[in-house]
């Protein structure tokens, strides 16, 4: 069957605990080789992967194009509207065609519902590059960074702050599979999807709900927030005001955890959601995580390619 990675469930648990695993291990491989040099094992040589964009990206697509030339492989970046998708050609066509020339496709979008559509018709595999309702990716390279600061998953309290978006989706999404806490602050209106939460809490997550910024960093081991406004959403003033209690700064800072980390899948709007003091704080990991995009990257290409 072909390995589709829409959502971390597809994995699986003991899946992206292999890819971590293994993230690991290339990650120390080659410590301080140059970046453009291809792994030892060069796992994906002769392999090609499409990189569709419907929506800006400079983590993603550059963390992409290196973790396919790490693993000895080829990467193609397009640019929706530069494409015949971008002109009305069907989603199905573009997977089929696709299909025929590259040996795995990327896409970042904003339905969900399109990566559904692309996987369905594509016989290669699709990876979810984000879409309005998650983005697996990045919270791989996440759970990656919170393993290397020594921090075991089952029992963590993780608390997110601010907007009930994309990447908090993924972030309970994981916590169902890997038996860690979260506690979930932001505004009323502004909720995450209901499906997630269920589905982890079913697994056997504890998941909180609270409008109290300071009740949700209490003690935590991880606090994580990511822009109020998300790609496609509008810059509405009333939201920033909504959203200004839950702005990470230096005082929730000093509520949680005296070893606790801070995380932001980036790109920042500092002074926002967060404030300099705690993104350039030595409490702040966001670095270590953003280089984990390629490192985890990496393993969910070899998984989905079958290397792994
Ligand atoms: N975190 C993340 O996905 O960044 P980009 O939007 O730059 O890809
Ligand atoms: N929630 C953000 C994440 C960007 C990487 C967005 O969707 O724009």
């Amino acid at each position: 069957m072909t390995r589709h990675f829409l959502n971390l469930s597809d994995a699986g648990g003991d899946t992206i605990a292999a890819m971590l695993q293994d993230a690991m291990l290339r990650k120390s491989a080659r410590a301080s080789w140059p970046k453009g040099k291809s792994d030892a094992d060069a796992p994906l040589a002769g392999h090609t992967l499409a990189m569709v964009f419907e929506k800006n990206s400079t983590r993603t697509r550059t963390s992409f194009e290196m973790a396919m030339k790490q693993l000895g492989g080829d990467s193609i970046f397009m640019a929706s509207g530069q494409m015949q998708l971008g002109r009305g050609e069907t989603i199905a066509d573009t997977a089929r065609v696709l299909s025929r020339y590259v040996d795995a496709i990327m896409i970042r979008t904003d339905d969900h519902e399109k990566v559904e559509e692309l996987a369905h018709y594509a016989s290669v595999p699709v990876i979810n590059g984000l879409t309005d309702l998650s983005h697996p990716c990045q919270i791989v390279a996440d759970l990656l960074t919170v393993i290397e600061h020594r921090k075991t998953l089952p029992g963590l309290e993780i608390a997110w702050l601010g907007d009930g978006n994309n990447v908090l989706n993924s972030v309970v999404e994981a916590a169902g599979l890997f038996k860690f806490n979260v506690r979930i602050a932001v505004p009323e209106g502004y909720e995450s999807d209901s499906n997630f939460i269920e589905a982890a809490k079913t697994a056997g997550a504890n998941i909180t709900l609270t409008r109290d910024a300071s009740e949700a960093v209490a003690d935590a081991d991880v606090i994580v927030t990511d822009t109020w406004v998300s790609m496609g959403q509008e810059h509405a003033h009333n939201k920033i005001a909504a959203m200004m209690p839950y702005q990470v700064n230096e005082r929730l800072m000093a509520l949680a955890k005296a070893d606790a980390k801070f995380l932001h899948c980036l790109p920042a709007h500092r002074g926002e959601e967060v404030t300099d003091a705690v993104i350039d704080g030595p409490q702040s990991v966001i670095w270590d995580e953003a280089e984990n995009r390629l490192h985890a990257q990496k393993s969910v290409l070899l998984w989905c390619l079958g290397k792994l």
